[in-house]
């Protein structure tokens, strides 16, 4: 299965790559104030469905853009959860941070993530129980302890009161580690959490399609992944907290109040 995934996220990235290289040629619908989607991020959504539909029909599908809706409380044994770009206000920009997000749940449990950053060519994985990986390579999340020590990423989401938010908790956070960085896509800041690259990531908001593969990568590569009073529904309340695990429990401390 995280076979075929990974074949998925490769056509996706076959069609992000190719309209790239000429932005002003993608068509970006406003889905609501400031969330985009664009004619590439459906063509690659297609893409995926169709590789993983093909090998897996009785499968049932959660993905961003085609509105193609699994519960992923009901019986459904095989839910694959897809955002087939995330960072898409990045991509039709041009700016280079963004991603393909595929994950598969087995009743409502994360067993399968692939994260594919088409523009550094760097791969993601991870299977439940044996670890996560980027282009082949172990990854673990970092060994820092004190939260002074740290860098860590977030993000804010579509419409004024989730900027509201993001401002006040930026303003609590900042003060308490090196420096935190907003670079658009969530399950790239997840995937960075896992190879080491930062220590943890916080955002208010998200979908299950933005967090589902990025959270499994962090706990395989070592990490905790929880809800801002430190729970586990995450991927159902779209609030999350990920970090090294020193790291973990004094970022629910200092973001409790958001809770
Ligand atoms: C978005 C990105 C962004 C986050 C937004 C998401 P999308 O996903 O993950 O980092 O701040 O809340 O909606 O729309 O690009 O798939």
């Amino acid at each position: 299965m995280l076979n075929t995934a990974i074949k998925a996220a490769r056509r996706a990235a076959t069609v992000i790559q190719r309209a790239s290289f000429d932005v002003d040629r993608i068509s970006v619908t406003e889905k609501q104030h400031n969330d985009f989607v664009t004619d590439v991020d459906q063509a690659a959504e297609q893409a995926i469905i169709e590789t993983l539909l093909k090998a897996y029909p009785d499968h049932a599908i959660l993905a961003e853009e085609s509105g193609a809706s699994a519960n992923l409380n009901d019986e459904s044994e095989f839910a694959w959860i897809i955002d087939p770009i995330d960072g898409t206000t990045n991509f039709m920009h041009g700016y280079p941070n963004y991603c393909v997000s595929i994950a598969l749940a087995q009743r409502g449990i994360v067993t399968q993530a692939v994260i594919y950053d088409p523009v550094r060519n760097d791969l993601y994985t991870a299977s439940k129980g044996a670890g996560a990986y980027l282009n082949d390579k172990r990854i673990r999340v970092t060994k820092h302890d004190r939260l002074a020590n740290t860098l860590l990423c977030s993000g804010h989401g579509a419409g004024p009161r989730a900027l509201a938010e993001y401002m006040k908790m930026y303003g609590v956070v900042a003060e308490r580690c090196q420096a935190v960085r907003s670079a658009g896509s969530a399950a790239l800041e997840l995937a960075n959490v896992a190879a080491g690259r930062s220590d943890g990531f916080y955002e208010k908001g998200l979908k299950a399609w933005d967090i589902a593969a990025g959270s499994l990568l962090v706990t395989e590569a070592g990490g905790i992944v929880g809800e801002f009073n430190g729970e586990s529904a995450y991927l159902h309340k779209g609030d999350i907290i990920a970090a090294s695990p020193k790291v973990f429990g004094q970022m629910v401390t200092l973001l409790a109040p958001f809770a």
